[in-house]
């Protein structure tokens, strides 16, 4: 069963901790935390201490996706602040074996993510270091932007270089993901489905929202809540 994880950065974060149990309560399964530094992409959102107010908030995982640049000095305090998944970008890290390794190191799970113009094949190497795949629907940067369907090809990609492989690794696809094409994203492959705008600005709240994309997720109402394979 797919999972799905509410991304923050749309959340009011005047009601963080709310917000939070909320997504918890109404059936999500992981938090997504987007932590941009103005560099990697344009925009700055949040930090560690964010990490450790969702940590405060929730028994659920959490996982931190890294739109950093050169992001080594920085995943000690992700992983510090109770950080379960630790998510950096293939374009943004010199030393990607290494960085890897450092965020298993520190006892997290590492991920990798790719961004749209990314060809899926530039994971071959690494993929056997890390417990996530993270294919960008959306240029990364910015919450409520329109899903990008070329995603969908290179979950399929991945998915199909996962089983060659014969590897037990997540494959989370990020951006624009709502109602409209949660399902679409599950047959081609997505084991998580990140979601901010859908889950945190939909019509009748933050439970309704986590309700409508469980459903198309193809998890009915109160079925109970997959083990989340690698965190
Ligand atoms: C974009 C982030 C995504 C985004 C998801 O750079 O990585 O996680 O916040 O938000 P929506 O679902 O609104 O696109
Ligand atoms: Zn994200």
């Amino acid at each position: 069963m797919a999972e799905l994880a509410p991304s923050v950065l749309a959340a009011d974060l005047a009601h963080l901790g709310d917000s939070v149990a909320a997504c918890e309560q109404a059936g999500a399964d992981r938090i997504h935390i987007d932590i941009m530094d103005n560099h990697f992409v344009p925009n700055l959102s949040m930090g560690p201490e964010i990490a450790a107010a969702c940590r405060r908030s929730t028994r659920l995982p959490l996982e931190a996706h890294l739109m950093v640049d050169n992001p080594d000095g920085i995943i000690p305090a992700f992983a510090a602040a109770g950080v379960d998944l630790i998510t950096v970008h293939f374009e943004a890290c010199p030393q990607l074996h290494r960085t890897v390794g450092v965020i298993r190191q520190l006892g997290a799970s590492p991920g990798v993510g790719i961004n749209p113009a990314t060809p899926t094949r530039f994971l071959e190497q690494i993929l056997p270091e890390v417990d996530l795949a993270l294919v960008m629907s959306v240029d990364p940067g910015f919450g409520g932007q329109s899903f990008l369907g070329l995603a969908l090809g290179k979950l399929q990609e991945l998915r199909r270089m996962i089983a060659a492989q014969g590897l037990n690794c997540a494959l989370e696809v990020d951006g624009g993901v709502d109602a409209g094409n949660a399902g679409a994203c599950v047959v081609a492959g997505a084991t998580v489905l990140v979601a901010g705008t859908s889950v945190f600005r939909a019509e009748g709240g933050i439970g309704a929202g986590v309700s409508c994309l469980l459903e198309q997720m193809g998890r009915s109402r109160g079925a109970a809540r997959p083990l989340s394979a690698e965190l």
